[in-house]
């Protein structure tokens, strides 16, 4: 995820800026820059100077040696790359053309391809392939015509669709910095007699305790003297300072004890932002990475295969069924160490998928080898843009995780489920197998999704009961149905991965073909019922492991009571579609893990014997 600071005063300009960014490194980025407009110490230049670097931000701070003590305002970006690669070009700020703006860029801009095409044949030239220059070239375009930056920012803040949050500093006025946000975070930190931003606390604690969160919509306007906060249209808002009280680690972590929740808490914010721009009006699909497929191309792959690790092969079984239910022809799922030595049965009519956060699993490059050199097409789901597995696919639909920290997967496995339902309705209406209503609805229901999420996490409190109930206990089966059966999965995963318990799932009409037997006082089973037409048959499998003394666990839909009789415990989650009920049952799972494993006192973020990029065999 970009990070942003920005700095007005008196102290060096750079240094200041450079040592903020250095305390959002745990952010995540693969490059980095700064501007800096005013002067030299000893000079009078009063330009504006952009220096920037790919990789980390020891390359750019060994670039930056004749600016370290310069004065001036300045604002510096550690970049994460979403459009274009994480190259040096891309890395931010951007110029306007005549050097006399640069701006930052947290987010993402959905119509830069329109505005790209405008500002081109109004003779602007580009230098990069992010989506966040064309916001620079509008402050130009839009200083050309006002004369005035306040409302050249405005204007150009008007012109763009999507998630920002922005920083802009220019010659025409040096000794202000405006700011902006809706969707990414930006907060302000107040001195005395100088003012910083960044996109989190962490930046600003060496410097001022006294801070100020904007809000979607707010407008900045940044000078020694002091910050003014509007909206984008300039009526004045009132954003109450507040002091932190947090160290410096807590800070990092958003204030959370542990990565993992912070990035639980993280899911609304990233399904959104994976969803962002991909919905139509009439609820068709936009996959522009698919572009160069056509339709009769994505019909003729008579063979779907999907490969994957881990959580991320979890999120393939759901992909599995939802595929199959909107194309009607089989899909397969296989665990990517299985397929790479498996003989797998691809050719060149196989769409091969292939979903990795990391995009650098060893056994999820190897078997996207395999497939490539039968011949199969690979479009990938991942995380990390420029990957390995990013750069030898046909197509990548990057996930809009952004940086995940704690070893055990939440986010990513949320926002890689949300992209594979995408693709799943893309190739379906690209062969015409929904109708314009079934599409519609299919796109409210996955439009729901991240506020299904919010509320699941905003009720958090409500599994704690529960983790101190079990967390003495040390048999968990986790059982369901259809796409419960893949929720179970992953939910046990969690668990297993950083309590260190032992969690099996099954298939809950399994059960009685063996595992039933191990059932008994105090064995705890987790029994998912989100799907209504598969609801008595869980009952059932319910009511089957409480009569045998098991912990009865039920994770039903708001509003069904059925359950309440025979189960220990009720879990209640928001009821959305249900072919989309993974992406929110999974949350009071994981919930449920982290809760345990602390009560258990174990290593949260960083389990013992895992690795988050695993690269070897
Ligand atoms: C579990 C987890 C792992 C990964 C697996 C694949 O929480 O994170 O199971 O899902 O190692 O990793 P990626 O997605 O990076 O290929």
């Amino acid at each position: 995820m970009c990070g942003i600071t920005g700095y007005v005063g008196a102290r060096p300009g750079v240094r200041t800026v450079i040592d903020m960014l250095r305390r959002l490194e745990y952010r995540g980025y693969d490059s980095a820059g700064v501007a800096v407009a005013g002067l030299a110490a000893g000079s009078d230049r009063g330009d504006l100077e952009i220096v920037k670097a790919a990789g980390k931000l020891a390359v750019l701070e060994g670039q930056l040696q004749d600016h370290w003590e310069m004065q001036g305002t300045a604002i510096a970006h550690t970049r994460w790359a979403t459009h274009g690669g994480p190259t040096t070009p891309n890395a931010h700020p951007h110029y306007s053309c005549d050097k006399r703006i640069a701006l930052i860029h947290n987010g993402i801009i959905e119509n830069f391809q329109e505005l790209k095409e405008q500002l081109g044949a109004a003779g602007h030239a580009f230098t990069s392939d992010t989506d966040t220059e064309v916001m620079v070239h509008l402050v130009e375009e839009a200083y050309k015509a006002t004369g005035c930056m306040e409302t050249a920012v405005r204007k150009a803040l008007c012109q763009v669709r999507g998630a920002y949050s922005i920083a802009v500093v220019s010659t025409h006025e040096p000794d202000t910095l405006y700011a902006a946000k809706t969707a990414s975070p930006l907060i302000l930190g107040l001195g005395n007699d100088e003012n910083f931003l960044a996109s989190d606390i962490p930046a600003l604690m060496r410097y001022t305790k006294r801070v100020l969160v904007l809000e979607d919509g707010d407008f900045a306007v940044l000078n020694r003297q002091g910050v003014r906060v509007s909206t984008r249209d300039g009526e004045p808002v009132m954003r109450e300072p507040f002091l932190v009280t947090w160290d410096e680690q807590t800070a990092e972590r958003g204030g959370y004890p542990h990565f993992m929740l912070k990035e639980i808490h993280e899911q609304p914010r990233a399904l959104a932002d994976t969803l962002r721009g991909r919905i139509r009006e009439d609820g068709r699909v936009v996959l522009p990475e698919l572009e160069a497929f056509t339709a009769a191309r994505l019909a003729a792959f008579t063979r779907i295969s999907i490969v994957a690790c881990g959580t991320a092969y979890h999120a393939g079984v759901v992909a599995k069924k939802f595929f199959e239910s909107v194309l009607r022809r089989p899909a397969e799922v296989t665990v990517a160490s299985e397929f790479r030595y498996g003989d797998p049965l691809v050719g060149p009519d196989t769409l091969c998928v292939v979903v990795s956060q990391s995009g650098e699993t060893a056994d999820t490059l190897a078997a996207l080898r395999e497939a490539r050199r039968l011949g199969a097409t690979i479009v990938s789901m991942v995380n990390v843009v420029g990957s390995s597995i990013a750069r030898e696919s046909d197509a990548v639909i990057y996930t809009q995780a952004g940086p995940e920290i704690c070893v055990a997967s939440t986010k990513a496995y949320v926002t890689q489920v949300m992209a594979l339902y995408l693709l799943g309705l893309h190739l379906a209406a690209s062969e015409q197998r929904l109708s314009a209503d079934e599409l519609r609805a299919y796109a409210q229901g996955l439009t729901a999704l991240p506020d299904a999420v919010e509320a699941v996490v905003a009720q958090a409190l409500s599994v704690e009961d529960l983790a101190a109930r079990l967390a003495d206990k040390s048999t968990f089966f986790y059982l369901g149905r259809g796409y419960d059966y893949a929720v179970s999965l992953e939910a046990a995963l969690k668990l297993k991965e950083i309590s260190y318990l032992h969690a099996e799932a099954y298939a809950a009409g399994e059960m009685k073909h063996g595992p039933l037997a191990l059932v008994e006082k105090g064995v705890v089973v987790v029994c998912f019922a989100t799907q209504p037409a598969l609801f008595e048959k869980m009952l059932s499998n319910l009511r089957e492991v409480s009569a045998r003394d098991g912990l009865v666990v039920a994770v039903v839909p708001e509003g069904e009571r059925r359950a309440d009789a025979a189960a220990d415990y009720v879990l209640r989650i928001p009821a959305v579609l249900p072919c989309f009920a993974p992406i929110v049952a999974v949350v009071p799972m994981q919930l449920l893990a982290y809760l345990v494993a602390r009560a258990r006192g174990c290593e949260i973020d960083q389990p013992r014997n895992l690795a988050k990029s695993v690269t070897v065999e």
